[in-house]
């Protein structure tokens, strides 16, 4: 009889630039939880070659990929089907490919999901035990990556969902897409003067300079959560900003990324990974 061994499967991230990428690690992790040999790499795809890239990745036996930025969109377009929440989101981080039959040849079938909301909710409920529902949420920011969270955070059913942004229509043009979602309006960030609020969560790519939006001192209410998208091995500027005017815990993005890699890995292989440990380790 022959010796049969057994390839590893393989996954990926896409995204331009991806050197800084944790998810090879966090995946790895996840697999040996389940003694599951994989392959996981971060790919540098160049601009103009995205589709190219992920179809040579899926005609060489790629199984799934994650998708970073900027090619978010892209995938979107890319996927023949999408999920319910990739299509509110607007983007799609997460592929998984399959092949159908169809008379002599193979045709590949592309399907895209959108794990971020998710996997920010994930953290928020679940690992910073805090609960949504009847909460008052503020998210700052109007772009791609607070599309896509809007409407699992509404789908916890807070009081009230204030947008805030920069540029108003932005946040409008928000509110139009998911107010039959739950209660959601938009503002400036003039317009947060005396309100106070539970949650609030940075979407803003301040974060990115080191910068806090200009935001009135007064917004957290007593026990208050402070929560920002980006992560970094220091506090963030805005958890700087939130601890100074008396947001009670200060929490960055990191758990938010192993919760939505979570998810992925359970959409490609069907198992759901202990994410505690993964945490820690990245910590
Ligand atoms: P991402 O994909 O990270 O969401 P984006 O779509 O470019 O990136 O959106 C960036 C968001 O950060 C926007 O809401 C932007 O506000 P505008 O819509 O007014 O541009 C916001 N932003 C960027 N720099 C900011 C700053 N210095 N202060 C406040 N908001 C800022």
């Amino acid at each position: 009889m022959m010796a049969t061994t057994k390839k590893s499967e393989k996954f990926a991230v896409f995204g331009h630039p991806i050197g800084h990428s944790k998810s090879p690690v966090i995946h790895q992790q996840f697999a040996k939880q389940f003694g599951l040999d994989i392959q996981y790499d971060a790919v540098d795809v160049a601009s103009g070659e995205f589709e190219n890239a992920v179809n040579d990745f899926a005609r060489a036996g790629g199984k799934g990929l994650n998708i970073t930025v900027p090619y978010k969109l892209e995938a979107w377009l890319l996927a023949d089907t999408r999920s319910e929440r990739a299509e509110l989101a607007g983007a799609v981080n997460t592929l998984k490919f399959a092949t159908d039959s169809i008379g002599s040849h193979d045709e590949l079938k592309i399907f895209g999901d959108n794990t971020d909301g998710f996997g920010l909710v994930t953290d928020i409920v679940n690992n910073c035990q805090f609960d949504i529902k009847n909460k008052k949420v503020l998210v700052l920011g109007a772009g791609g990556a607070v599309r896509g969270v809007l409407a699992p955070l509404l789908d916890c059913q807070p009081q009230l969902l204030v947008l805030a942004n920069r540029t108003v229509s932005k946040a409008e043009a928000l509110v139009e897409i998911f107010s039959s979602k739950g209660n959601i309006k938009a503002t400036g960030f003039d317009g947060l003067a005396d309100q106070h609020f539970d949650l609030v969560i940075n979407g803003t790519a301040a974060s990115l300079k080191g910068e806090v939006p200009p935001l009135p001192g007064t917004i957290f209410t007593t026990n208050a959560l402070a929560y920002d998208l980006m992560y970094s091995a220091k506090p963030t500027a805005f958890m700087v900003w939130a601890k100074y005017h008396g947001a009670t815990k200060q929490v960055d993005g990191l758990g938010m990324l192993v919760e939505q890699a979570a998810e992925s890995f359970y959409i490609w292989c069907g198992k759901r990974p202990d994410t505690g440990p993964v945490i820690k380790l990245l910590r």
